[in-house]
């Protein structure tokens, strides 16, 4: 990851684990190269599953940013599981260590980024484990008021690009 983050997600995940949950990182920088290839094997997937080319680009494209455009590409961005539960589903949502991270990200200046019921905004279908850094003072902002990064970029700098 970019190593500006780097004392922050330390920090998070120390505290998490003083409060009693155990998360680590399962997926951190990804070259744009890594970001084809899982972009090209979600569209495979569901291609194998009966979808048309366009369908299983839309479906990959919900799941995955394109390549080139991904915060893990970044170094930004990283995905946070608890060690007792690592399949990256909805169901992670629900989970007490990543409720504690949805309550505390921001404290250490982590958002929830594809948050649930924003898909219209975000592009992207929840992900309940993957935090960007934005900063203590516009983590605590989008946390605070419940709203996506897109909404704060809209609101402090209108003439942001939208890479969807
Ligand atoms: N899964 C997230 C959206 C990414 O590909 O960066
Ligand atoms: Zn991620």
């Amino acid at each position: 990851m970019d190593e500006r983050i780097y004392e922050s997600l330390m920090d998070m995940i120390g505290d998490a684990k003083t409060a009693g949950y155990t998360v680590f990182v399962c997926s951190a920088y990804r070259s744009e190269d890594r970001q084809y290839e899982l972009f090209d094997e979600a569209m495979s997937s569901a291609i194998k599953k009966g979808m048309s080319e366009s369908e299983a680009y839309d479906y990959a494209a919900d799941q995955y940013s394109l390549p080139g455009t991904s915060e893990h590409q970044a170094g930004l961005a990283v995905d946070i599981v608890p060690l007792r539960q690592q399949i990256l589903n909805a169901a992670l949502g629900d989970t007490d260590e990543e409720k504690w991270l949805m309550k505390h990200c921001a404290e250490y200046g982590f958002i929830l980024r594809y948050p649930n019921g924003r898909e219209d905004i975000t592009g992207i279908s929840y992900e309940p484990w993957h935090y960007r850094y934005v900063g203590v003072e516009a983590a605590t902002y989008i946390m605070e008021n419940d709203i996506t990064l897109e909404e704060y970029l809209d609101e402090f700098y209108p003439n942001h690009i939208n890479w969807k």
